[in-house]
């Protein structure tokens, strides 16, 4: 079964206990998901536009910070229960191609070591073949032992480290692998 959905408002539950996980930690991959903002988003409209949101973040018409790109934000499901994010950015800006790359990803502290983070990975190339994109960027910092691992595992090749982060690229696959995901 795949891993990766398109946000949905059924995943409302396990959106706020995800979240409520994180705590102040960064939520990589997760678009414009705050968890500041995570008493508002236990109201079902305000999740309702904020999943609206994230989905129509992957026209390139929707509104955006200017410095930001289209971006695809899936969620990483396990029997119908959020365990993470991950986001595939359309193209690479100046601070993509430094800091950031074209994925991003986390996974809910209590699900983590169970194979979702490099599961996602793996299944996100097939995404971003089918944005025409021929190889990612990944990026991680020099000691997230962790998404190094996933990273090398998927197949990542070591370009170099710029300021604190490791970069790989990894291809995608295209045009063979393109897989849609509305
Ligand atoms: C990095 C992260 C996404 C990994 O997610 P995950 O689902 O736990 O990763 P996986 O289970 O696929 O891990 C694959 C391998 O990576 C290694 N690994 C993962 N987390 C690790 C950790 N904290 N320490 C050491 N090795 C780790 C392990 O070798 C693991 O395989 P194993 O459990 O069979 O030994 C997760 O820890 C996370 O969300 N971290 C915070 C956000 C983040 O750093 N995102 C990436 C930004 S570049």
């Amino acid at each position: 079964m795949a891993l990766l959905v398109v946000p949905n408002t059924r995943f409302h539950h396990s959106f706020i206990s995800a979240v409520t996980e994180f705590g102040d930690a960064r939520m990589d991959g997760a678009g414009s998901v705050n968890g500041a903002e995570l008493t508002a988003l236990a109201d079902e409209e305000a999740f309702e536009r904020l999943v609206i949101s994230l989905v129509r973040d992957q026209q390139e018409d929707a509104p955006r910070a200017a410095s930001f790109v289209p971006a695809t934000s899936l969620w990483m499901v396990n029997d119908d229960e959020l365990v993470g994010f991950l986001q595939v950015r359309h193209r690479l800006t100046p601070f993509l191609l430094e800091q950031g790359g074209h994925i991003g990803y986390s996974v809910r502290p209590s699900e983590r070591r169970q194979g979702y983070a490099s599961a996602a990975l793996t299944e996100s190339l097939g995404v971003a073949a089918g944005l025409g994109i021929e190889q990612v960027l990944l990026v991680c910092d020099e000691e997230n032992i962790g998404s190094r691992t996933v990273i090398e595992r998927a197949g990542g090749v070591y370009e170099d480290s710029r300021a604190g982060k490791r970069r790989y690229w990894i291809p995608t696959g295209y045009p063979n692998n393109s897989q849609l995901f509305h």
